[in-house]
């Protein structure tokens, strides 16, 4: 085994709950952002093995990772094994000239900001802290200690936004000249204080999902971009790099990925698992120098199979099917075929421009 060359780390520290978030995060509680630091590099010291000697990408996610006290983060990031691509998510309000200077001599090469929108309102109803000033502040500060390789998030479907709002929000995204963009869907779970407060809100949303998406669409490509995932768009460069997020790309490609922290997932092989969620179990485990509580889930090959076409399938380059044949319907492929969304090439399979509009679905549909 070669090891992954892929790794995860989770920092689920947020100032604030945002009421639509679903994401393994913990509110505050500063006293233990040291000992969880602690416990992620024990948890990295037992697990090594199962690296390869060098890393292509590695990514801490949240959570908010640049909420986490700056000492401990730094010296979270001075301990990481190097890689190519080392990226950080940060909400725009923790972006101080001070911690954009930190992460940059701490070695992180792109940093993933958490907009969401730009409109006061909307804001207002995910309940963010940051305001947009801090957003274009945040990334200012970015620039200025020399990071060439920034992404910013967006939603839409969130409840009392308009098609213009969103036209807004993109301009005001494109005005910032960023290497990459993220555009999500807005989802609410049922059952969250979200999805009650907004529930028929939410419902109109939905039904203008499919208009918002095309409007994603065809204004990133329009201004230069290239729609590389369903949710995902770079901008080509002058030097010739690819912009595109090469962590998640290994996720979409069904790369090996070893995830550390809380709820972390990781893939190796034929094998998946996830550690527990619960702060106070994870501390102990590791502390005591025994691995989390895990959930382990065998990948048979069929299921791995399904996922490749499901993951491959959202991006723009053709999927190589090698062994991926069966797990095809034919039926519903040349259906597919017909109707214009999908190009079976023999050995490659590619959703056509509509058929990405689609997305999910048709995939779905083709699958075995
Ligand atoms: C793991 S979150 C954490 C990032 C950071 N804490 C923040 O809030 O900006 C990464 C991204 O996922 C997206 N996201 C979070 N919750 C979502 C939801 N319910 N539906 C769609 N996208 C969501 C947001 O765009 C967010 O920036
Ligand atoms: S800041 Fe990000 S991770 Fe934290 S609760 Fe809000 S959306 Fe979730």
């Amino acid at each position: 085994m070669s090891g992954a060359r892929h790794l995860y780390v989770h920092l689920p520290f947020c100032a604030h709950r945002c009421g639509y978030c679903d994401f393994v995060t913990v509110v505050g509680r500063s006293g233990q952002h040291a000992p969880y630091v602690d416990a992620l590099l024990w948890e990295l010291e037992l697990e090594r093995g199962r690296l390869a000697e060098r890393l292509e990408t590695v990514f801490l996610g949240g959570g908010t990772p640049t909420f986490t006290s700056l000492s401990d983060l730094q010296r979270l990031l001075e301990a990481l094994p190097a890689a190519e691509e080392v990226t950080v998510e940060a909400n725009p309000e923790t972006v101080s000239p001070e911690l954009a200077r930190a992460l940059r001599v701490a070695g992180v090469t792109r940093v993933s900001v958490g907009a969401q929108t730009f409109r006061p309102q909307l804001l207002e109803v995910l309940e963010r802290v940051a305001g947009p000033d801090d957003v274009r502040r945040g990334v200012h500060h970015l620039r200025d200690a020399g990071f060439d390789n920034i992404s910013l998030d967006l939603v839409y479907g969130i409840p009392g936004q308009t098609a213009s709002d969103l036209e807004t929000d993109l301009e005001d995204a494109l005005e910032l000249q960023l290497e990459h963009l993220s555009c999500y869907e807005l989802e609410a779970k049922p059952g969250t204080r979200f999805t009650h407060a907004w529930g028929a809100e939410l419902a109109r949303q939905a039904d203008a999902m499919e208009d918002y998406f095309e409007r994603v669409v065809a204004c990133l490509t329009g201004a230069g971009y290239r729609w590389y995932e369903t949710a995902n768009f770079c901008r080509a460069d002058m030097a010739g790099r690819d912009l595109r997020a090469r962590h998640n790309l290994a996720y979409w490609l069904g790369h090996d990925y070893l995830g550390i922290g809380i709820g972390a997932v990781s893939t190796i092989e034929n094998l998946r698992w996830r550690n527990t969620p619960g702060l106070g179990r994870y501390l102990e485990a590791l502390a005591a120098g025994r691995p989390p509580e895990r959930e382990h889930e065998p990948l048979e090959p069929d299921v791995q199979a399904r996922e490749r076409v499901l993951l491959g399938l959202r991006l723009d380059e053709p999927l190589p099917l090698r062994d991926l044949r069966p797990a095809l319907d034919a039926e519903a492929l040349a259906r597919a075929e017909r109707l214009g969304l999908a190009v079976d090439g023999g050995e490659t399979l590619a959703l056509t421009r509509r058929g990405r509009f689609l997305g999910g679905g048709v995939t779905a549909d083709i699958l075995a």
